[in-house]
């Protein structure tokens, strides 16, 4: 199908990177178009294996453009690092194209990000302290700086003038830390404008002539359903929409040119930060997930905190994201343990009121109090990281599986039996 949006549908970290890897071999474009890099993507391939928070992991294709849409903010620092990185290991970048739409990162955000997290101290959101809120701020507040600012040195000026005199108040006076320098920032973006410029298009329109060729378009979601900022769990979100309807906003694309959405799921439940999570699991079981599914963080390098699956969740992002299909990943971790628990209804019980969810409650305080009831499934013993297609695996496993499909509505397209590339059964 043209046009396939891949979403997180739980709090990020689901794996997203080797589903897209897989989609992407058979894709000419691969479209970035919220978040920034707070996210971390990890590919293993026959090269070894890649980390990427802003450049979309299809680069890794000869055939893939790998676009970075006008709904992400860019920190041009870290953009370049990738950039040169990718080319120290024989990747070159041509095939990279960058929104001049997109806003930047800039020094004075990632500042602020610190200070704001420092200051509410306990009641802290828990970010990755990238920049990532403070930039979409601006972008709202029109103060942002763009990518295509970067080819007018005057304008550049001139608005990070405009900028930085407001920033800095806030550092100095409101945060009492110190500010940045103008001149400093604006030799610095000096530089990223001379390295970045020759990749930088409007990408919306490359989106559509691919698009009429009738070629493969892959949207890259970064995050996950319960990170959304209109629908996750407020405030412990990112400052991005990563469901999928964002994907027509943040690349410049119509609705109805996308034909698939696919959601990612990991077998279990990860989180990193502050915030709600019914099914985290402390002890012996939550460090078999943490040690098993290697559960650090990409970017920050936080341990995740863990926990069974939350069906419930599950099938808010169906609705969210309107999936038609759903990626399994990790589904090795799940070896070896006796019995697998899956939440598939919350109860609640608080300041008199008692009620069960099956569906996602409306209110945060509702959900805050909810406790999981876990439907009892039996493990499997077996190493399953040899299956490649569904008979190979234990009937334990295949009957998770099923119960996940039905309980989703959604059927599964594919699950990822261990780390690397070829460790999938397609189904
Ligand atoms: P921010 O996006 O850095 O502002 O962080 C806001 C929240 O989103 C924090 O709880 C982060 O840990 C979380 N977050 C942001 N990006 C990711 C990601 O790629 N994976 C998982 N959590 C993320």
């Amino acid at each position: 199908m043209p046009a396939t949006i891949v979403v997180g549908t739980q709090w990020g970290d689901e794996g997203k990177g080797r589903i897209i890897d897989n989609l992407a071999e058979k894709s000419q474009m691969v479209v970035r178009f919220q978040g920034g890099n707070n996210a971390g993507h990890t590919i293993v391939n026959e090269a070894g294996e890649f980390r990427f928070h802003l450049v979309p992991s299809g680069i890794l294709y000869p055939q893939v453009t790998a676009v970075v849409g006008n709904g992400v903010v860019i920190d041009p620092r870290v953009l370049c690092q990738e950039i040169d990185a990718l080319r120290a290991r024989g990747f070159d970048c041509a095939n990279l194209r960058i929104s001049g739409n997109a806003h930047m990162i800039m020094p004075y955000h990632i500042l602020l990000d610190a200070a704001h997290e420092t200051q509410l101290g306990r009641r802290k959101i828990g970010t990755t302290r990238r920049g990532i809120g403070p930039a979409y701020t601006d972008k709202a507040a029109r103060l942002g700086i763009r990518v295509q600012d970067l080819a007018d040195k005057k304008i550049l000026r001139q608005k990070l003038d405009t900028a930085i005199g407001e920033k800095n108040d806030l550092l100095e006076k409101v945060y009492n830390s110190p500010g940045v320098d103008p001149f400093e920032v604006m030799e610095q973006y000096a530089c990223y404008a001379d390295k970045l410029s020759p990749y930088i298009a409007d990408t919306s329109l490359l989106i559509d002539k691919t698009l009429k060729r009738g070629e493969q378009v892959l949207f890259e979601g970064a995050q996950g359903t319960m990170l959304d900022i209109d629908h996750g769990t407020y405030p412990f979100v990112t400052s991005s929409n990563p469901i999928a309807g964002a994907a027509c906003v943040g690349a410049g694309v119509g609705p109805t040119a996308i034909n698939e959405v696919i959601g990612v799921c990991k077998a279990y439940t990860t989180r990193v930060g502050e915030g709600p999570f019914p099914t985290e699991l402390g002890g012996a079981l939550g460090d078999h997930f943490v040690n098993k599914g290697a559960e650090f963080g990409t970017t920050t390098g936080r341990k995740r905190r863990c926990g069974w699956l939350d069906l419930v969740v599950l099938k808010y992002a169906v609705r969210l994201n309107g999936l038609t299909g759903l990626a399994i990943t990790k589904l090795d971790v799940l070896s070896g343990l006796d019995q697998i628990n899956v939440c598939s209804m919350y109860e609640y019980d608080h300041d008199g009121i008692r009620d069960n969810f099956t569906d996602f409650p409306p209110h945060q305080s509702m959900f805050y109090h909810c406790q999981p009831v876990y439907q009892n499934l039996p493990g499997w013993k077996e190493d399953i990281s040899g299956a490649r297609k569904l008979d190979d695996l234990p009937v334990e496993a295949r009957d998770y599986l099923n119960l996940v499909s039905e309980e989703a509505g959604v059927p599964i397209r594919i699950v990822s039996v261990g780390p690397g590339r070829d460790e999938v059964v397609e189904m």
